[in-house]
């Protein structure tokens, strides 16, 4: 397009930059400025001068915390509002044009009538406030796989956690050109502001809509300035859009950790892994292991989001679209993740964490004894004793990849690394075996289709009980999910080498309730059964359930874990069985005709094997 006069005129009407040379996202940007009447617009560079910039705003108006110089470099504490603390799924929407698109595992509203709603909480919604412009790549910039978004947001918390989580800032400006493709998203806190109101610590509103628009892929969200539900680039873009895309374009976005494996003789392999939110993607990601595996090194390339395409290979080969972390807090310590502990020793930003007395953070689980005395993240003061979580169950790290010391030298190669096996696990105090290999690609995906999980924190409400979770995607879907699994079905069709797949459950409980299995880095004595089965020489013998190890096909030298207890946690009961196909076939009634004719038999196969054992 060649109008000078527009373009120019465009600009400085929204206070663009000189690189901002699209049309169609100035006009936007002037659109959206009309309906939300901010009282000024600022396009973001993504340079730390900003970032510093904002982070020292936010510091001055009590939004964050500057933490000890010296204990916690450039890094700073948010408290959110008590009542913003995790996604909120039953306000997150998928409006397709047909409600049969969204399917059963999605709240539909028609789009109109969605987009009358949003008009009226837009209208003058970030009076008083900046509406911040905040370019982003998801995936390595100016790459062909990457996808570009631009998300408007009067958060600075969102645009400084965007500039740790994505590549932000001018230079996607510069790949977007006059004419590029770009995901819009709007965000707003939804909480404008009268001329002179004092403003709050965490901006928000109880009524929050996470809207979708796949067919015109746009983002509208209102009401959170929490994770998941305002950094629009990951669930929404990465996971809820992309997925729609993929479906169209024939590649999988998926929520799955990837790392890379390396045995001792050199041979390295790259595995992906479903586990649902909070169910241990980025211990697995950043993985060390356990001193029987001498010579073994784990290497991280994601801990979150997984985007797969068909390379001329034969393989699938994964990207990570982030570019950072957003990983849960409680739990994480030298014990079970030191990696995530090196990554996290400066430039992070903690939310809902407890504030130590000197100026550090802590959580549940970070060290065996806690502190005598924090301020926790509601800001009361605490004490071990005050009966009380000193950290919210969901509290977060936002921190760079590249602070990773097992960073894949391949994490932001745009060719993608080549997958060898696919791995899903659910939370699951019983039912489910440690660990199991599906002998076909169907067989994979049935698992995976029907995988189990018991609720967690991240998910606003998760008390605990299971629940279907297919692929670790119940929330993240976006669209019909039997077409997703026809989808994936064909998926496995089309590669020449299709990954293995396999289930696990790290979280299998004993007669006492404790965890059977130890987890963490102790998980390597799984992954290297797995990778032993990619390489074709780990042994295996059928069962009803699929492929399983013997006690002797495991490396257990280090660990004391008994046959009998190895027995426990392969352990298949009937009556837990016959419970659990029930679930499946409730499940399978409930994504209906458009559920895969593969899948049910399945099913009867499953059935059949089980009543037969
Ligand atoms: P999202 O970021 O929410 O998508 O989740 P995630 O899967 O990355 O969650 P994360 O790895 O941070 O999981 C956190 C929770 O899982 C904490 O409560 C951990 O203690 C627990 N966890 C992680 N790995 C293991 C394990 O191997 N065994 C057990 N028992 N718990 C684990
Ligand atoms: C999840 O809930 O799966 C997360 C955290 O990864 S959030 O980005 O808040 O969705
Ligand atoms: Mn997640």
């Amino acid at each position: 397009m060649n109008h000078p006069e527009t373009l120019a005129t465009l600009a400085a009407s929204v206070s663009a930059p000189a690189n901002a040379r699209h049309v169609r996202l100035l006009a936007w940007v002037r659109e959206i400025a009309a309906l939300t009447k901010p009282d000024r617009i600022a396009w973001c560079d993504g340079s730390d001068v900003e970032y510093d910039r904002l982070c020292g705003e936010m510091v001055a108006s009590g939004m964050l915390k500057k933490l000890d110089a010296v204990k916690r470099p450039n890094s700073y504490l948010a408290w959110s509002d008590p009542t913003d603390v995790a996604r909120v799924e039953d306000r997150t929407f998928i409006c397709s044009a047909r409600e049969e698109d969204a399917g059963p595992t999605n709240h539909w509203i028609e789009p109109s009538a969605m987009r009358k709603t949003l008009d009226g909480l837009f209208d003058g919604c970030m009076r008083g406030r900046t509406l911040y412009v905040v370019p982003f790549s998801m995936g390595p910039l100016g790459s062909p796989i990457a996808q570009i978004g631009v998300e408007l947001s009067d958060s600075p918390y969102v645009v400084v956690n965007m500039k740790l989580m994505t590549r932000m800032g001018s230079a996607v400006l510069d790949v977007l050109g006059s004419d590029g493709t770009f995901v819009p998203c709007v965000h707003s806190v939804g909480a404008p502001l009268a001329p002179g109101q004092q403003d709050v610590r965490w901006p928000c509103n109880d009524t929050k809509y996470i809207v979708h628009f796949p067919e015109s892929r746009e983002i509208w969200s209102y009401g959170s300035g929490y994770g998941g539900n305002a950094l629009l680039g990951k669930k929404c873009l990465a996971l809820r859009i992309a997925s729609v895309m993929g479906r169209d374009e024939g590649w999988l976005a998926e929520h799955m950790l990837i790392l890379g494996v390396t045995s001792p003789d050199g041979d390295k392999r790259y595995v992906c892994a479903a586990f649902p939110s909070a169910c241990g993607k980025t211990n697995f990601a950043m993985l060390i292991p356990p001193k029987a595996f001498a010579g073994w090194t784990v290497t991280t390339v994601g801990d979150d989001i997984a985007w797969l395409k068909p390379a001329p290979d034969g393989t699938l080969h994964a990207i990570n679209p982030e570019a950072g972390y957003f990983g849960v807090a409680p739990g994480t310590s030298e014990a079970s993740n030191p990696n995530a502990m090196a990554t996290l020793r400066a430039n992070v930003i903690f939310t809902n964490v407890a504030l130590t007395d000197d100026g550090d953070v802590w959580w549940e689980g970070m060290t065996a004894t806690p502190p005598a005395h924090l301020t926790d993240w509601q800001g009361q003061s605490w004490t071990p004793d005050s009966g009380r979580k000193a950290a919210h169950p969901n509290a977060r790290f936002t921190v760079s990849a590249t602070q990773c010391p097992s960073l894949d030298p391949a994490w932001d190669d745009p060719a993608g690394v080549p997958i060898s096996a696919f791995v899903f696990g659910g939370r699951r105090s019983d039912t489910a075996p440690l660990i199991v290999e599906a002998r076909t690609w169907e067989e994979g995906v049935y698992k995976a289709a029907t995988m189990g999980s018991e609720t967690t924190a991240a998910m606003a409400g998760g008390k605990g009980d299971v629940r279907r979770d297919p692929f670790a995607m119940l929330p993240f879907c976006g669209y019909h999910v039997g077409d997703y699994f026809a989808h994936w079905l064909a998926m496995g069709r089309r590669v020449a080498k299709p990954p293995r797949i396999f289930a696990v459950n790290w979280f299998r409980k004993d007669r006492n309730g404790a965890y059977g299995w130890p987890g963490f880095g102790e998980n390597m004595r799984a992954l290297a059964w797995i990778v032993a089965r990619c390489r074709g020489d780990g042994r295996a013998h059928e069962t009803p359930l699929g492929l399983v190890p013997d006690f002797d096909d495991i490396e257990w030298h280090g660990l004391a874990l008994t046959r009998d207890a190895f027995g426990d946690l392969m352990a298949v009961d009937t009556g837990e069985w016959a419970r659990e196909l029930a679930a499946h076939d409730a499940l399978f009634a409930k994504v209906g005709a458009r559920n895969p004719e593969a899948l049910r038999r399945q099913r009867e196969t499953l059935g059949r094997a089980l009543a037969a054992a």
